[in-house]
Parts: structure tokens; sequence; C-alpha cells
């Protein structure tokens, strides 16, 4: 696909039609069957996002955006001038926008996101805007190792990783410190991370926020086996899965989860999959962390909590994490 001419550069790592295939029918082959959460961002599925972070009982993105418009001001004197900020997914340009209206005088942002269609939506619409500021879209899925395309800073301000919705929580808690750490090593030494994360709290509001009476998470969540449908030749029945999601506390997390409400069998790619009655394909977990936990994960991948906000009613955190300007020698960096 060539690059829309407003951006600096587009990369597309998009993972391949046989990558999808290859992750479906292992974890349909595994017990519990599965089917990674990344999956769900198709053009449809992102579409059905958006809707979820509109929803009353989605408290995390109004949450977060009304945080990270309070802590503005401190993070452009943390910060400093001349920044390369790069986002980690491009789920809301509001979020966005208020973080490089913080900075001063950023030099370059990048943004990496799986789904193509909504990620040179989102750039393309930024360069467009802020002609000063270098626009780079890299299309790749970042729970898998990618070469970040060296696009330099054009000055010399930190590089600065932006992580917002709690995304980190689709992570299990040990791929979590992997990732950070991958992270860290991207904006090197100096460098920051500004980070999202959804906090422990009441059962209640946790169930509430992952099923929505309106269904629209229900939709989100069956949406997944359309797209094995449209795109694997599935047959799956999509009348015959319903959303399930619930909290466990002692993984601290949420389980979303497509129940079989009878026996059935599904065919992906040739392939025929048996379910009993009740039987669920697992499709995402959510981890919430408090903050002094969400810390040491932070520790452990070499980065040093600088600051943290929470709103007054304990929903959502943001954190300030750096990188020392020395290179950290220790194991949490190389993997
Ligand atoms: C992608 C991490 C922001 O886990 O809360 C929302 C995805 N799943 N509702 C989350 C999601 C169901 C979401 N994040």
């Amino acid at each position: 696909m060539p690059r829309p001419t407003a951006l600096a550069s587009f990369d597309d790592l998009a993972p391949e039609l046989a990558d999808f295939r290859a992750d479906v029918l292992r974890g349909l082959g595994e017990e519990p069957k599965n089917i990674p959460c990344k999956y769900f961002y198709d053009e449809r599925g992102s579409d059905l996002f958006q809707e979820i972070c509109g929803l009353p009982e989605y408290y995390p993105t109004r949450t977060e955006t009304a945080l990270l418009r309070d802590l503005a001001p401190q993070l452009g004197a943390l910060a400093g001038p001349g920044c390369f900020l790069i986002e980690y997914g491009t789920g809301s340009s509001e979020k966005m926008r208020i973080v490089l209206d913080a900075l001063d005088d950023p030099a370059a942002y990048a943004a990496v996101d799986i789904s193509r269609e909504h990620l040179l939506e989102a750039t393309t619409a930024l360069a467009e805007d802020r002609p000063g500021l270098a626009v780079h879209a890299v299309c790749a899925d970042f729970t898998q190792p990618f070469e970040v395309p060296d696009v330099g800073t054009g000055g010399p301000g930190r590089r600065i990783a932006f992580f917002p919705g709690s995304s980190l929580g689709n992570f299990t808690p040990e791929d979590s410190v992997a990732f950070l750490a991958t992270a860290a090593r991207v904006v090197g030494p100096g460098g920051a991370m500004l980070i999202g994360i959804d906090l422990k709290k009441d059962e209640k509001i946790l169930n509430a926020a992952y099923d929505d009476v309106q269904g629209v998470t229900a939709a989100f969540n069956v949406n997944l086996l359309a797209r094995v449908n449209n795109e694997l030749g599935g047959t799956f029945e999509l009348g015959a899965f319903r959303h399930h999601a619930f909290y466990d506390a002692r993984e601290g997390r949420i389980e979303m989860h497509l129940v079989s409400t009878r026996a059935q069998t599904a065919e992906v790619a040739g392939r025929t999959f048996a379910f009993a009655e009740g039987e669920t394909i697992h499709t995402e977990n959510s981890y919430k962390y408090g903050v002094d936990e969400f810390r040491d994960l932070a520790r452990r991948a070499g980065f040093t909590p600088v600051k943290a906000w929470t709103d007054a009613r304990d929903l959502f955190s943001v954190h300030y994490l750096s990188v020392a300007d020395q290179a950290p020698t220790d194991e949490g960096m190389s993997s």
C-alpha cells in the first residue's frame, strides 16, 4: 500500500492472513479453546471498540481522558522540549491530542497499530492538522517482536512511549514485563513511558464494564467469529454462541468468553471443531493492577516509576515511568 502523502513514513508489517489462520487453528485445538484478542480489531471490531469507549458502563476511556487533561501541565515539565511520542495502539485520537498539546514543541509522533484502516485514518488526519509535526505510521502487531523504524527524533528531545487504555492488561503479567522491557529499549536511555492502567475495584463495576446492557461488548466479542467466517471460510453459527465476561479476583482479571449454547461443530479452513454445550472459547483477559503492584511490574522491566495519577474514585491510573540515562544492565532488558 502506498504511503499517504501527509505521512512522514508508513511501514506495513501487518500480520498476514496465514498468521490469523494459524493462530485460530492452534487456539481452537487447545484445551480450553481460545483465540488471541488482538484479532478483535478488524474494521468492524475497531468501530465496535470505539462504541464501547462511549458506553455508560465503560468508565476507563472517559476516566483516563479526564486524568490526562488534569496531568497535562505536569507532563510538559516532566518530558521536556522536542519529544518524539510513540503511541502503541491508536484507540482515541482525543487522548493522543491531549498529550501532544501538553508537550513542549514535540518533534515527531509515531503510531503503531494492528488495524491498518484505523491507523491510516488517525495518522493522516493528525498530519494534515499539524504540518510541523513529523507523523509516522507503523502497521504492526506489537505483541510480537517487530523492527521499530528508525525515524529519529528530529531533535534532541526524549522518546516517550504512550500506551493508553490499559491495553497492557490484555497481556499476562509475565508478557507485560517482556513488552515493557521492549518498550524501554525502544525509548532508550533517558526515555520515558506514559501508560494507563485500570485499577482493581468493586467487582460489580468491573463486570458491568465488560457486559453492558446495550450488548455492544457482546457484539464486539461475537464479531471475532464473524471475522473467522469472513476471512478464513469459517462456518460458525453466530447465534449459537453467547458473550460471557466475569472478574476473577484470584487472577485479578476480567475474562471474556464465547459460550457454545448447544453441542455443535464448526469448520475453519477445512478443519472441524466440536463444541459441547456450555464449552467456551476464551477470547480475552484484561488484568487490573493496584498502583504499587503495577510499579513493581514496571521496575522488573527496567523502568523507574516517577509519578502516578489516579482519579478521585480510584477507578483508573496513569503512570509516568523513565529509563535511566545510562542503559540498565539488568536481565529484564534482554527479553
Ligand atoms: C483494549 C484493553 C482497552 O481490556 O478493557 C473492552 C478491550 N474488551 N471491552 C479492555 C475491551 C472488552 C479493552 N482494551
